[in-house]
Protein backbone atom coordinates (compact mmCIF):
# COMPACT_ATOMS: atom_id res chain seq x y z
CA UNK A 1 0.00 0.00 0.00
CA UNK A 2 1.38 3.59 -1.08
CA UNK A 3 1.16 6.30 1.65
CA UNK A 4 -0.29 9.63 1.13
CA UNK A 5 1.33 12.76 0.32
CA UNK A 6 0.46 16.06 1.49
CA UNK A 7 1.98 19.10 0.50
CA UNK A 8 1.55 22.38 2.46
CA UNK A 9 1.61 25.85 0.62
CA UNK A 10 1.52 29.71 1.60
CA UNK A 11 3.17 32.92 1.33
CA UNK A 12 5.71 34.23 3.97
CA UNK A 13 4.32 33.96 7.82
CA UNK A 14 1.07 32.50 6.70
CA UNK A 15 2.00 29.46 9.53
CA UNK A 16 2.95 26.48 7.06
CA UNK A 17 5.48 25.45 10.03
CA UNK A 18 3.44 26.29 12.88
CA UNK A 19 0.86 23.76 10.62
CA UNK A 20 3.41 21.19 10.52
CA UNK A 21 3.15 20.76 14.31
CA UNK A 22 -0.81 20.33 14.19
CA UNK A 23 -0.69 17.85 11.75
CA UNK A 24 1.73 16.23 13.74
CA UNK A 25 -0.01 16.04 16.69
CA UNK A 26 -3.34 14.63 14.36
CA UNK A 27 -1.26 11.39 12.59
CA UNK A 28 0.52 10.59 16.09
CA UNK A 29 -3.47 10.38 17.15
CA UNK A 30 -4.81 8.68 14.39
CA UNK A 31 -1.59 6.08 14.73
CA UNK A 32 -0.39 6.77 11.33
CA UNK A 33 3.20 6.42 10.17
CA UNK A 34 4.56 9.57 8.25
CA UNK A 35 7.95 11.84 7.58
CA UNK A 36 7.80 15.09 7.86
CA UNK A 37 9.87 17.23 5.14
CA UNK A 38 10.46 20.34 3.39
CA UNK A 39 11.44 22.28 0.05
CA UNK A 40 13.72 23.46 -0.75
CA UNK A 41 15.47 20.74 0.95
CA UNK A 42 14.76 17.47 2.53
CA UNK A 43 18.00 15.66 1.85
CA UNK A 44 21.59 16.43 3.00
CA UNK A 45 22.48 17.74 -1.11
CA UNK A 46 19.05 19.03 -1.45
CA UNK A 47 19.65 21.77 1.72
CA UNK A 48 23.07 22.44 -0.05
CA UNK A 49 21.06 23.82 -3.02
CA UNK A 50 18.13 25.25 -0.77
CA UNK A 51 21.47 27.37 0.63
CA UNK A 52 22.66 27.98 -2.63
CA UNK A 53 19.01 29.15 -3.85
CA UNK A 54 18.47 31.89 -0.70
CA UNK A 55 21.80 33.01 0.35
CA UNK A 56 21.86 36.42 -0.64
CA UNK A 57 24.66 37.41 -2.96
CA UNK A 58 25.65 40.41 -5.23
CA UNK A 59 25.60 38.12 -8.32
CA UNK A 60 22.10 38.44 -9.64
CA UNK A 61 20.24 35.38 -9.64
CA UNK A 62 18.91 34.55 -13.14
CA UNK A 63 15.06 33.18 -13.02
CA UNK A 64 16.05 30.33 -15.18
CA UNK A 65 18.57 29.78 -12.34
CA UNK A 66 16.61 29.98 -9.63
CA UNK A 67 13.75 27.29 -11.36
CA UNK A 68 16.80 24.65 -12.42
CA UNK A 69 18.01 24.81 -8.52
CA UNK A 70 14.42 24.24 -7.58
CA UNK A 71 14.23 21.27 -9.80
CA UNK A 72 17.83 19.69 -8.94
CA UNK A 73 17.05 19.86 -5.49
CA UNK A 74 13.24 18.59 -5.83
CA UNK A 75 14.68 15.29 -8.22
CA UNK A 76 16.70 14.83 -5.32
CA UNK A 77 14.01 15.09 -2.76
CA UNK A 78 12.07 12.67 -5.07
CA UNK A 79 14.25 9.95 -5.72
CA UNK A 80 16.04 9.62 -2.47
CA UNK A 81 13.37 10.54 0.19
CA UNK A 82 9.79 10.76 -0.91
CA UNK A 83 9.69 8.24 -3.08
CA UNK A 84 11.13 5.66 -1.46
CA UNK A 85 8.92 6.63 2.32
CA UNK A 86 5.38 6.35 -0.15
CA UNK A 87 6.24 3.43 -0.94
CA UNK A 88 7.08 2.16 2.40
CA UNK A 89 3.62 3.15 2.94
CA UNK A 90 4.44 6.42 4.84
CA UNK A 91 2.81 9.67 5.04
CA UNK A 92 4.77 12.47 3.83
CA UNK A 93 3.72 16.11 4.67
CA UNK A 94 6.02 18.45 3.06
CA UNK A 95 6.05 22.03 3.77
CA UNK A 96 6.08 23.63 0.27
CA UNK A 97 6.37 21.47 -2.93
CA UNK A 98 5.45 21.90 -6.94
CA UNK A 99 2.69 24.91 -6.18
CA UNK A 100 5.45 27.13 -5.13
CA UNK A 101 7.43 26.61 -7.62
CA UNK A 102 4.34 27.76 -10.13
CA UNK A 103 3.39 30.50 -8.05
CA UNK A 104 7.25 32.09 -7.02
CA UNK A 105 8.83 30.73 -10.38
CA UNK A 106 6.29 30.95 -12.86
CA UNK A 107 3.18 33.55 -11.90
CA UNK A 108 4.97 35.95 -10.01
CA UNK A 109 8.42 36.21 -12.09
CA UNK A 110 6.24 35.58 -15.22
CA UNK A 111 7.71 31.96 -15.75
CA UNK A 112 6.74 29.92 -17.97
CA UNK A 113 3.96 27.50 -16.97
CA UNK A 114 4.40 25.18 -19.79
CA UNK A 115 7.82 24.55 -19.42
CA UNK A 116 7.30 24.35 -15.57
CA UNK A 117 4.42 21.22 -15.94
CA UNK A 118 6.97 19.94 -18.24
CA UNK A 119 9.58 20.35 -15.43
CA UNK A 120 7.26 18.66 -12.72
CA UNK A 121 6.05 15.89 -14.87
CA UNK A 122 9.71 14.76 -15.50
CA UNK A 123 11.04 15.57 -11.81
CA UNK A 124 7.68 14.31 -9.83
CA UNK A 125 5.85 12.10 -12.50
CA UNK A 126 2.80 10.46 -10.91
CA UNK A 127 3.91 11.75 -7.53
CA UNK A 128 2.03 14.78 -7.39
CA UNK A 129 0.74 15.59 -3.57
CA UNK A 130 -2.45 13.72 -2.81
CA UNK A 131 -3.74 16.94 -1.37
CA UNK A 132 -2.10 20.35 -0.70
CA UNK A 133 -3.14 22.45 2.23
CA UNK A 134 -3.06 26.20 1.30
CA UNK A 135 -2.53 28.68 4.44
CA UNK A 136 -3.80 31.97 2.58
CA UNK A 137 -3.45 35.16 4.89
CA UNK A 138 -3.06 39.36 3.62
CA UNK A 139 0.20 40.17 2.95
CA UNK A 140 0.54 42.54 5.81
CA UNK A 141 -0.55 40.15 8.68
CA UNK A 142 2.32 37.35 6.77
CA UNK A 143 4.57 39.99 6.81
CA UNK A 144 3.62 41.45 10.43
CA UNK A 145 4.35 37.54 11.72
CA UNK A 146 7.77 37.26 10.35
CA UNK A 147 9.30 41.01 10.90
CA UNK A 148 11.48 40.47 13.87
CA UNK A 149 13.08 37.17 11.76
CA UNK A 150 16.38 38.47 12.20
CA UNK A 151 17.47 36.71 9.33
CA UNK A 152 15.40 37.12 5.95
CA UNK A 153 16.63 35.62 2.75
CA UNK A 154 16.71 36.40 -0.62
CA UNK A 155 12.57 35.80 -1.26
CA UNK A 156 11.78 37.22 2.13
CA UNK A 157 13.65 40.68 0.72
CA UNK A 158 11.11 40.37 -2.35
CA UNK A 159 8.55 43.90 -2.42
CA UNK A 160 5.20 43.88 -0.93
CA UNK A 161 4.02 43.89 -4.90
CA UNK A 162 6.25 40.36 -5.45
CA UNK A 163 4.19 39.01 -2.06
CA UNK A 164 0.39 40.12 -2.82
CA UNK A 165 1.52 38.15 -6.47
CA UNK A 166 2.38 35.25 -4.85
CA UNK A 167 -0.73 35.09 -2.67
CA UNK A 168 -3.29 35.67 -5.86
CA UNK A 169 -1.02 33.13 -7.60
CA UNK A 170 -1.39 30.50 -4.92
CA UNK A 171 -5.62 31.32 -4.83
CA UNK A 172 -5.48 30.66 -8.87
CA UNK A 173 -3.50 27.36 -8.65
CA UNK A 174 -6.24 26.42 -6.10
CA UNK A 175 -9.01 27.52 -8.20
CA UNK A 176 -7.00 25.16 -11.39
CA UNK A 177 -7.56 22.00 -8.71
CA UNK A 178 -9.74 22.96 -6.44
CA UNK A 179 -10.25 18.77 -5.72
CA UNK A 180 -6.44 18.97 -4.66
CA UNK A 181 -5.74 22.62 -2.87
CA UNK A 182 -7.74 23.04 -0.12
CA UNK A 183 -7.61 26.66 0.91
CA UNK A 184 -7.50 27.41 4.83
CA UNK A 185 -8.15 30.79 6.34
CA UNK A 186 -4.55 31.45 7.88
CA UNK A 187 -5.37 34.38 8.99
CA UNK A 188 -7.76 33.51 11.92
CA UNK A 189 -5.98 32.64 15.48
CA UNK A 190 -4.10 29.68 15.38
CA UNK A 191 -6.87 27.87 17.29
CA UNK A 192 -9.46 28.20 14.75
CA UNK A 193 -6.70 27.95 11.53
CA UNK A 194 -5.62 24.13 13.65
CA UNK A 195 -9.43 23.04 13.81
CA UNK A 196 -9.73 23.96 9.96
CA UNK A 197 -6.72 21.89 9.49
CA UNK A 198 -8.32 18.80 11.42
CA UNK A 199 -11.52 19.24 9.69
CA UNK A 200 -9.26 18.86 6.39
CA UNK A 201 -7.38 15.96 7.56
CA UNK A 202 -10.41 13.91 8.87
CA UNK A 203 -12.32 14.63 5.18
CA UNK A 204 -9.41 13.73 3.75
CA UNK A 205 -9.11 10.59 5.82
CA UNK A 206 -12.70 9.21 5.56
CA UNK A 207 -12.23 10.24 1.38
CA UNK A 208 -9.47 7.80 1.11
CA UNK A 209 -10.66 5.44 2.97
CA UNK A 210 -13.72 5.04 0.25
CA UNK A 211 -11.07 4.92 -2.06
CA UNK A 212 -12.14 8.29 -3.29
N1 LIG B 1 -2.78 31.79 13.07
C1 LIG B 1 -1.77 32.49 13.57
N2 LIG B 1 -2.01 33.60 14.30
C2 LIG B 1 -1.00 34.33 14.80
N3 LIG B 1 0.31 34.05 14.65
C3 LIG B 1 0.61 32.96 13.93
C4 LIG B 1 -0.41 32.12 13.35
N4 LIG B 1 0.21 31.12 12.67
C5 LIG B 1 1.53 31.31 12.83
N5 LIG B 1 1.78 32.40 13.59
C6 LIG B 1 3.10 32.95 13.95
O1 LIG B 1 3.59 33.60 12.80
C7 LIG B 1 4.99 33.38 12.63
C8 LIG B 1 5.20 32.74 11.24
O2 LIG B 1 4.62 31.42 11.21
P1 LIG B 1 5.35 30.22 10.45
O3 LIG B 1 6.80 30.25 10.75
O4 LIG B 1 4.58 29.00 10.75
O5 LIG B 1 5.08 30.68 8.94
P2 LIG B 1 5.63 30.00 7.61
O6 LIG B 1 4.47 29.94 6.68
O7 LIG B 1 6.31 28.74 7.94
O8 LIG B 1 6.66 31.09 7.12
P3 LIG B 1 7.90 30.90 6.08
O9 LIG B 1 7.31 30.82 4.70
O10 LIG B 1 8.67 32.16 6.22
O11 LIG B 1 8.62 29.65 6.49
C9 LIG B 1 5.41 32.49 13.78
O12 LIG B 1 5.97 33.30 14.76
C10 LIG B 1 4.12 31.87 14.27
O13 LIG B 1 4.16 31.59 15.65
MG1 LIG C 1 8.25 28.05 7.58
Amino acid sequence: MTGKFISLEGGEGSGKSTAIVCIQRWLDAENIDYIMTREPGGTVLAEEIRGLILASRDEAVDDMTELLLMFAARAQHMSQKIRPALEQGLWVISDRFIDSSFVYQGRARGGDTEKLNTLTEWVVGDNKPDATLLLDVPVDIGMQRVADRKNADRLDKESIEFHEKVRQGFLEQADLEPERIKVIDASQPLEQVSAQIVTQLDALKTAWKRGV
